[in-house]
């Protein structure tokens, strides 16, 4: 299909009702809300409810997708669900979604790249895509962290938090120069020591509690970060300086700023909303990018590097002309 691009036609999101404030994690292990906010910037999180899992949150973020895009569930031909936390060990989170919003035609995936799982995610759709194999395809990032933190773990428990985010990415003809440009995606499985969980179905026959060397992690990151962006920008006719917006993962507000820096970009121009949110994992992409949207910065026709980096280690960044 040559002459398709892919196309962030909608997006949607979807945050738990329930807010928990640094204040109120300091009642509970020893923190404080100074600490939280100098160290990462964050100052609440959502929290999911009792009964309320993975597949709900993206089913309420997909719904909002799709209707953004103008479509119905009829055209979804394909739902890829980005996330660490599915509802069961199998099968995968993305069959419910599709299941719950009544979509019958087509397949439907779990993709697990951890933080990165949106990015990884956005590049898979792009391909897919490309290749014919699907015309409107919905894809999420959702988690529900909260249920694989160790909440008596002062140096992880406050950073994360539950939410969705969710894109339909459709093939179009005749774009221009609309929609995702390049994509690049990197993992190292040396590194896994420093993030991950310590269990699962073929080891321990439990779920696993989130494990981070924090310092480690964040050397990494920036690094990766910078690195992949340059990556990216291989091969195009565009430089960081043309980047309207950053719409990064959200771990760490330093993070944020020490990538942008390290561009050469301005951090006026990165989209944040670890402030209200935490680290929601696959699902902080597409969360700040539907805030961006929504809330009338990103414009028609401008540059976004979509960036993440997350447990493996894995990390990816893709450039979209929105
Ligand atoms: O999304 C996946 C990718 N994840 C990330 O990118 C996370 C990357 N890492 C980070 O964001 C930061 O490393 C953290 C926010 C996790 C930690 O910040 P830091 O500046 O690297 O702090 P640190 O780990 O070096 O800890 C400094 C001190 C320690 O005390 P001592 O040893 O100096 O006495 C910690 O025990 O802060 C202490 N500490 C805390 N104090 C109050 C650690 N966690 C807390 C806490 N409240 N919640």
């Amino acid at each position: 299909m040559s002459g398709t691009r892919s196309v962030i036609a909608g997006v949607g999101s979807y945050l738990p009702e329930r807010i928990v404030t640094n204040a109120q994690m300091s009642e509970f292990v020893d923190t404080s809300d100074d600490w939280i906010v100098e160290r990462t910037g964050i100052r609440q999180r959502h929290i999911a409810a009792d009964g309320e899992y993975t597949s709900d949150l993206a089913m309420a973020a997909g719904r909002r997708a799709i209707a953004d895009a103008g479509l119905g569930v009829d055209d979804i031909d394909l739902v890829i669900v980005a996330t660490a936390t599915p509802d069961e060990t199998f099968p995968a989170t993305a069959v419910k979604v599709q299941a719950g919003l009544g979509i019958t035609r087509g397949a439907a995936f779990d993709i697990q790249a951890v933080c990165s799982g949106f990015v990884y995610g956005l590049s898979i759709a792009d391909n897919l895509i490309r290749g014919g194999m699907a015309k409107n395809l919905l894809l999420i990032g959702a988690e529900t962290f909260s249920r694989i933190l160790d909440w008596e773990d002062r140096t992880t428990c406050v950073l994360f938090g539950d939410g969705a985010g969710a894109v339909v990415v459709s093939g179009e003809t005749g774009a221009g120069d609309r929609g995702i440009i390049a994509s690049k995606l990197r993992s190292d499985g040396t590194k896994h020591d420093l993030l991950y969980v310590d269990g699962g179905p073929s080891t321990t026959q439990t779920t696993g509690k989130v494990r981070m060397r924090g310092k480690d992690v964040f050397k990494h990151a920036v690094n990766n970060l910078a690195d992949i962006v340059e990556e990216v920008f291989e091969g195009t006719d565009l430089s960081p300086s043309d980047i309207d917006w950053i719409v990064p993962h959200q771990a760490n507000r330093r993070i944020l700023d020490a990538t942008a820096r390290k561009l050469g970009v301005s951090t006026d121009k990165v989209v944040m909303t670890v402030q209200d949110q935490g680290n929601t994992s696959a699902a902080s992409v597409p969360l700040a990018l539907d805030t961006a949207v929504r809330d009338g910065r990103i414009k028609r026709g401008d540059l976004l590097l979509l960036e993440a980096m997350g447990g493996g280690f894995t990390w990816g960044a893709s450039l979209v002309r929105w």
